[in-house]
């Protein structure tokens, strides 16, 4: 393929620690960008922490910290380090307290100033912290901010405002002529009424807040944390420190965010790139939220579960499957500790587990641990099942991508049942032969194809199966033709790939 492949998450409030909900986002990145490695894309995938922000400065207030920048350091440093110990393949780690990010950002302040989409007035309105945003008085809930149920602030400041408004006709003839651009659909009308009934020009400084990066023409002034934060996709790559680099890797191919931020990234961003004269990123894909059995995740209610614990205790590639696993992409869903065992036991023991040790044991007491020598007839099926796998995972559709892998496993232990290969042994070895063959190479398969959603037990696969060394570095299109499994090649079957939990029954 080879072709460059440009991805990223929201940047991460540093208020706190990373909960399920983040590494959701964090989590769908990760299998994007490990499947356009795979696929040979030249792929770069940055995450990072929004550190300008009133509400981080608040947390460390009043956590009695007065050097914001010590605490933005150390938490900012958990964030990243939590990705890091859960496997989460990041090429950057972007901070916007960063001098490349700053550096960026003023240039682009200073681009958008001169061409005259900046201009000062006064502000006066209601302003949540929870979610750096502006609100007017019908969006409030009983007066209160709709998403925090929090007092809003009035505000009367005199500000800096970005002419949003001119590109209300730009931008919908955008979002209609590029339906790529919001996805999923349902989304694109969400944003497309927006900006076409509701989107006024917005104000983009303050001037009571202390922390921040400077507005360069009124330094007594800080830019609009989101203003800013969304600039971090750009200096990421370069824009105002590098201009190679900006050249190789801008345009996002894709922004993926949760439900709650499509409106800055699908009206203010890119209309803030189009004052600029910039390319728009190609996609951005706003997933669902996740419940925590039932009840929304919050900080006041505790019940935001950390996941370095759920993955000391299930593995992070039981987390990955559930995550992938329990709703389509897009959607909403609930995440719940029991239903997690639930699928760790059933799909991902039962089913997927059981059925490696199966394969390989037979494989162990029939043929001596070794492949047998036979070309098999597979191709023809795993050829439909690589194609039916490609296009959910280029729809970024990984339930569908999940279920592919599942029914791949489902039917080959429905095949054992039926064939039942230790009759088969008494009576017809070719037979026999023929069929573990198709089934080592198609357990290939299934760890190819899991290698982005769950890369340690793909590896755990690959190893058992003999081939981690041979398969190692290649990209699909070396690995997915039938017949990888050498026949006279043995095979290392080793423990369970998922063991059974403790408190289960045998
Ligand atoms: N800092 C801004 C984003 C700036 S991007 C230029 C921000 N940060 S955040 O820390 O609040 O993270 C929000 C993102 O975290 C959501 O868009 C979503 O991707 C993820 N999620 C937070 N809670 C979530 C759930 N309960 N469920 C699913 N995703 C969740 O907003």
């Amino acid at each position: 393929m080879d072709e460059k492949f440009y991805l990223t998450t929201p940047i991460y409030y540093v208020n706190d620690k990373p909960h399920i909900g983040h590494l959701y986002t964090t989590v769908a990145a990760d299998v994007i960008a490990r499947y356009h490695r795979l696929r040979g894309d030249r792929t770069r995938f940055v995450t990072g922490t929004d550190e300008n922000s009133q509400k981080n400065v608040e947390a460390a207030l009043k956590n009695g910290e007065t050097d914001i920048q010590a605490y933005l350091d150390r938490m900012s440093a958990n964030w990243r380090d939590t990705w890091s110990a859960l496997g989460i393949s990041f090429d950057d780690f972007i901070r916007t307290t960063e001098d490349r990010h700053k550096k960026g950002v003023e240039k682009f302040w200073n681009a958008v100033f001169a061409n005259g989409d900046i201009y000062q007035g006064e502000y006066e309105g209601l302003y949540c912290t929870g979610c750096e945003a502006f609100y007017r008085e019908n969006d409030l809930v009983e007066g209160r901010c709709p998403i925090h149920r929090k007092a809003v602030a009035k505000l009367k400041e005199k500000n800096w405002f970005f002419r949003l408004k001119k590109y209300r006709d730009a931008l919908l003839a955008h979002i209609d002529a590029h339906p790529e651009f919001i996805r999923p659909a349902s989304r694109r009308n969400e944003v497309r009424s927006y900006v076409d009934k509701f989107m006024e020009d917005v104000s983009i400084s303050r001037e009571t807040v202390r922390w921040g990066i400077p507005v360069p023409n009124d330094p007594k002034s800080v830019i609009y944390v989101w203003f800013d934060a969304l600039l971090n996709y750009m200096t990421a790559v370069g824009y105002g420190t590098d201009d190679a680099m900006f050249a190789e890797w801008w345009p996002a191919d894709v922004h993926l965010v949760g439900k709650d931020i499509i409106k800055f990234h699908c009206a203010l961003w890119p209309a803030m790139l189009m004052s600029a004269g910039l390319p728009l990123p190609k996609s951005v894909f706003a997933h669902g939220y996740f419940t925590v059995d039932g009840v929304k995740m919050s900080k006041s209610l505790g019940n935001a579960i950390d996941p370095k614990d759920l993955a000391a205790k299930y593995g992070m590639d039981a987390i990955r499957f559930f995550l992938l696993r329990e709703i389509p992409f897009g959607g909403d869903g609930d995440f719940s500790e029991e239903r997690l065992r639930q699928r760790y036991s059933g799909e991902l023991g039962n089913t997927l587990g059981n059925l490696m040790h199966r394969v390989l044991s037979m494989t162990d007491r029939y043929f001596g641990g070794r492949v047998p020598v036979n070309a098999g007839d597979g191709a023809a099926t795993i050829a439909d099942a690589w194609q039916a796998y490609g296009k959910a995972m280029d729809d970024l559709d990984f339930f569908a991508a999940v279920e592919v892998v599942m029914g791949i496993a489902r039917a080959m232990n429905g095949e054992i049942d039926s064939q039942k290969p230790w009759e088969l042994a008494k009576t017809d070895m070719d037979r026999l032969a023929t069929l573990m063959y198709r089934h080592l190479e198609q357990l290939r398969h299934v760890a190819w194809m899991l290698k982005p959603l769950m890369p340690e037990t793909a590896e755990k696969m690959l190893a058992q199966l003999g081939v981690a060394e041979k398969d190692s570095g290649k990209t699909y299109d070396q690995a997915k033709g039938w017949g990888g499994m050498a026949g006279g090649a043995t095979i290392a079957k080793g423990q369970p790939l998922f063991p059974r939990l403790e408190g289960e029954k045998a």
